[in-house]
């Protein structure tokens, strides 16, 4: 059994949910594009998982953060796809590929072919077992990657108010999820290996703001240890968690958020890799040229830093989907990638965005006692990396137009001294 289709999307997120729309604009024809996903609902929005879907009064539900509602753009519900002759196959794992013949197997035994194939497969979260460790299977042990995870987590965090939640992890996940934990009302202990939170992008400085506010709102943080076994029940769930040096906490409830690994095993040893994931050109293109990679799973040229970058955040995978469907639909009117690096976060009332890189010496601004602070990290005599909390929309274009343009800085005491609006002034 099998089908064929000219463009075919292996993975159903984020990447995809912008590809479908891009190829739509660019003027795709009926049953010329099929999507297959493992997830069983249309592609949606992935961060709203640890934000709108977690609040206790009205949370986000389906179909409500569907692709492409995060950049306010139409919102693609299942009917969209069937209206554009989009064929949607979901709650389908693709089991194997063979980039030589264009062809893909599905685990329910159905055979596609393609003429471009687009792997858009994100990554998956990292276990405790890969650590060498047991009990992710525990009734009250919590991940968070999809919208099953989801639902778990929003039915475990109802079944213990005001209860004990450890978190495992400070990064992302780990942040956002202790706000959302606070908000319905658990008492929070975050434990991470690090020396502070989020240590991927903050400085200390930055990483001390978010921890004194986390802190006014409850929360405990153990630093620098990891978990090193639960203690279960006899029904099996988790009472207690073991830290490394650092004592037994009682908990109701445990979120680990300890990274991921990009989705990429379908390819391996048939498209050439690099940092974990796909790599590909500047047109999003791997090493077989029907075959591109787009979203947490590729790794890009990023001109702004002259190097092969993966990036696990959404607006990289939103822009590398459309720039992947550009570059196969008008290869000749499509250049190279010119991506300038976005993330952000929002928790409790604070909201922060960064861009660029965060290599090089820091320059801290503004007011780190009140609502608005930002820094500027330095790398060979440029501006690299721009971080701001609580600004302004303008605020917020204005250090990302700063930061594109790299601007020479002779004088970091000045930059100091000039603060924010040195972002301006360019
Ligand atoms: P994504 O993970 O979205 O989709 C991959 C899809 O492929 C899934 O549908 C999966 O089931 C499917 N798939 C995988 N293997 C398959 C197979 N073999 N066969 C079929 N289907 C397969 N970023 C940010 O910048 N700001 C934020 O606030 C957040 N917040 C956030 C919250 C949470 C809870 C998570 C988990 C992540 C974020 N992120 C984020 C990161 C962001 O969501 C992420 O970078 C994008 O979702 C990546 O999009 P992709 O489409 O690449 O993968
Ligand atoms: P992460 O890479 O942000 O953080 C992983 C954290 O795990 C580290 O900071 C560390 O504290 C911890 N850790 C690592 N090994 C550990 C160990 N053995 N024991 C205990 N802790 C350990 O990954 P994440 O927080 O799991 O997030 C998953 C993915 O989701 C990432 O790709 C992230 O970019 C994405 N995400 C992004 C956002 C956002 O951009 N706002 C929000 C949520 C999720």
């Amino acid at each position: 059994m099998g089908r064929a289709f000219v463009y075919v999307i292996v993975g159903g997120g984020v990447a995809a949910g912008y590809a479908a729309h891009e190829f739509v604009k660019r003027g795709v024809s009926r049953g010329e594009l099929c999507i297959i996903s493992e997830e069983t609902v249309a592609p949606y929005e992935r961060p709203a998982l640890s934000k709108g879907y977690l609040f206790p009064e009205a949370p986000a539900r389906l179909p409500s953060f569907h692709c492409c509602v995060g950049t306010n753009e139409e919102r693609l519900a299942p009917k969209w796809y069937k209206e554009h002759g989009i064929e949607l196959i979901l709650g389908t794992r693709v089991k194997s590929a063979d980039v030589r013949r264009k062809t893909l197997l599905t685990a329910t035994g159905e055979t596609i072919s393609y003429k471009y194939l687009i792997v858009a497969t994100g990554a998956r979260a990292l276990k405790l077992e890969e650590f060498g460790l047991n009990g992710s299977d525990a009734a009250n042990v919590c991940y968070l990657r999809d919208l099953a995870d989801a639902d778990r987590l929003v039915n475990v965090m109802k079944s213990c108010p005001g209860g004990n939640a450890v978190v495992i992890g400070g990064g992302y996940i780990g942040m956002e999820c202790t706000a959302s934990l606070v908000l319905n009302k658990l008492n929070v202990t975050m434990v991470f290996p690090e020396a502070h939170c989020l240590a991927r992008l903050f400085t200390p400085k930055i990483a001390k703001y978010y921890e004194e506010f986390y802190q006014s709102k409850g929360v405990k943080f153990i630093k620098g240890t990891v978990l090193t076994s639960f203690d279960f029940n006899s029904d099996g769930k988790v009472t207690a968690v073991n830290l490394r040096n650092s004592g037994k906490l009682l908990v109701d409830m445990v979120v680990i958020g300890i990274g991921i690994r990009p989705n990429a095993s379908l390819f391996e040893g048939q498209l050439t890799m690099e940092k974990g994931g796909i790599k590909v050109n500047g047109k999003m293109q791997s090493s077989n040229s029907s075959v591109f990679a787009v979203g947490d799973v590729a790794a890009f040229p990023v001109k702004v830093v002259g190097e092969t970058r993966r990036l696990e955040h959404v607006d990289s995978a939103r822009k590398t989907a459309r720039h992947a469907v550009a570059s196969i639909m008008e290869p000749g009117k499509t250049g190279d990638f010119d991506y300038l690096p976005f993330f952000y976060s929002r928790v409790f009332t604070l909201s922060w965005q960064f861009y660029g890189d965060n290599a090089g010496e820091v320059v801290h601004f503004g007011d780190f006692s009140g609502s608005s602070f930002g820094a500027y990290w330095i790398h060979k005599g440029h501006l690299v990396g721009s971080f701001l909390e609580g600004g302004t929309k303008e605020h917020y274009e204005a250090i990302a137009w700063a930061t594109r343009l790299k601007p020479e800085i002779k004088d970091l005491s000045e930059l100091e001294r000039q603060g924010f609006d040195f972002a301006l002034s360019l």
